[in-house]
């Protein structure tokens, strides 16, 4: 329920897109918001008010002169006493008239009225998205503060192929969720690992581990929802990318080490959640190890750079925040941990309650002792770690 109380309007205009603002009106009452639906004439071309008056359970309003509204003022009732209103989906002509202030129907008029913050989702054939006029109406908007979520790339309606897609409903919902976050990291650029390492042995086996990379996703995207520039170098892992963080694949503890060291000077914050791998083979054989009688193969290991200490032993480092996973003596391992690697901060938490799982147990330890968190979500706990992140960060 991740928009609990929080009251939407939501503004639908003439585009085949519309038909997935029914998706849309189902996720956020899912997420525990209320939304008014109001429609362009066009938008009821696409798809039927009634649609909208049974998923929200509100009556839609598309007619400036409604003779449900007893003061004739829809256009100012309606918006309110909302948090946001969001225009999903924006056609290409919605959008110019927003930019030049037109009100010349009920929801460009409440558009103009309004007295809460706008966002739009673009929905529109790519040579009408890419067309300059649209460009210049879109920086304009922008620079009106006004909210510009995707358009996303793919195929589109009309047969043609690029950007213009209306996000997906789960992406909007996404981008709902991070825009009443406080934004505790505005302008700063975060970097961090995530996932496990493979140390390949063979083209087909490997050293690896259990991590499943959630925890490390989940801050990626609290980081991003609180305002920063996220980078995240993860290793083998099938999460998907929290929208806005710009995500880099690797394999091996030595690939994300290269990836992690080219890239960590130019960041404010650091953060190691991925599971290196300790050790690697000394050499990965080139073709398939086979079965030698009844004897097994030695495998000689060598080290492997560790990543956090590096980071942190730079001339200027950025602000460094270890994870520390144990199966027993937490406290005195993961607090071991941060003094051995220098850094201000590690997240400690148990083997058995955080390895692939949704939720976990925390506990930030620095250099003034422990702070539980108790169990949640990963996000929840992501968001409250990013919380502490900025503290530290207003203190350096
Ligand atoms: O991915 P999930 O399934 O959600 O699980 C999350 C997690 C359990 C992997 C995560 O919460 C976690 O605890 N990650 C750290 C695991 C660990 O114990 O790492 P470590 O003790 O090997 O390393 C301590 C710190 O040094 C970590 O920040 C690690 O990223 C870093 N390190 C370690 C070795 C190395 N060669 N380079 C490093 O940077």
């Amino acid at each position: 329920m991740e928009l609990m109380g929080k009251r939407i309007v939501l503004g639908i205009t003439g585009g085949i897109a519309a038909y997935k603002a029914a998706e849309l009106v189902r996720l956020l009452i899912k997420q525990g918001a209320t939304v008014q639906v109001t429609m362009t004439e066009a938008a009821t071309r696409f798809i039927a008010p009634v649609t909208f008056q049974a998923l929200s359970g509100k009556p839609v309003f598309c007619d400036q002169w409604d003779p449900r509204v007893a003061n004739n003022m829809a256009h100012i009732d309606l918006s309110r006493d909302a948090d946001v209103l969001l225009i999903a989906p924006a056609s290409a002509d919605f959008l110019a008239k927003l930019a030049h202030g037109l009100a010349d129907d009920l929801l460009s008029t409440l558009t103009l009225a309004r007295n809460c913050p706008l966002l739009v989702a673009p929905a529109m054939n790519l040579q009408m998205w890419e067309n300059p006029a649209t460009q210049r109406n879109i920086d304009t908007l922008r620079g009106d503060g006004v909210a510009i979520l995707g358009p996303a790339c793919g195929d589109q309606a009309c047969g043609e192929q690029g950007p213009g897609r209306m996000l997906e409903a789960e992406e909007i919902v996404a981008e709902l969720v991070a825009f009443f976050q406080p934004k505790l990291l505005n302008g700063k650029k975060v970097l961090l690992t995530a996932g496990p390492t493979f140390e390949a042995i063979d083209p087909v086996r490997g050293i690896t581990n259990l991590s499943s990379g959630k925890m490390g996703f989940a801050v990626a995207r609290a980081a991003r929802e609180a305002g920063a520039q996220v980078t995240l170098v993860c290793g083998p892992v099938s999460q998907n990318t929290p929208r806005g963080v710009t995500r880099i694949d690797v394999t091996s503890a030595l690939e994300m080490h290269a990836a992690v060291m080219q890239r960590a000077a130019l960041h404010d914050v650091f953060i190691g959640v991925a599971a290196v791998a300790d050790y690697r083979p000394r050499s990965a054989a080139e073709h398939k190890i086979k079965k030698d009688g009844n004897s097994a193969p030695s495998i000689e290991l060598v080290l492997n750079p560790d990543i956090l200490s590096e980071v942190a032993a730079l001339p200027v480092p950025p602000l460094c925040v270890g994870f520390a996973a144990e199966s027993h003596n937490l406290a005195e391992y993961a607090e071991k941990k941060r003094v051995t690697k220098k850094i201000p901060l590690i997240v400690g938490n148990l083997i058995q309650d955080s390895f692939g799982a949704d939720g976990n147990t925390l506990i930030l330890f620095d250099e003034n002792g422990q702070l539980p968190l108790p169990p949640a979500p990963k996000l929840e706990l992501a968001r409250q770690l990013v919380a502490r992140i900025a503290t530290l960060l207003e203190n350096r």
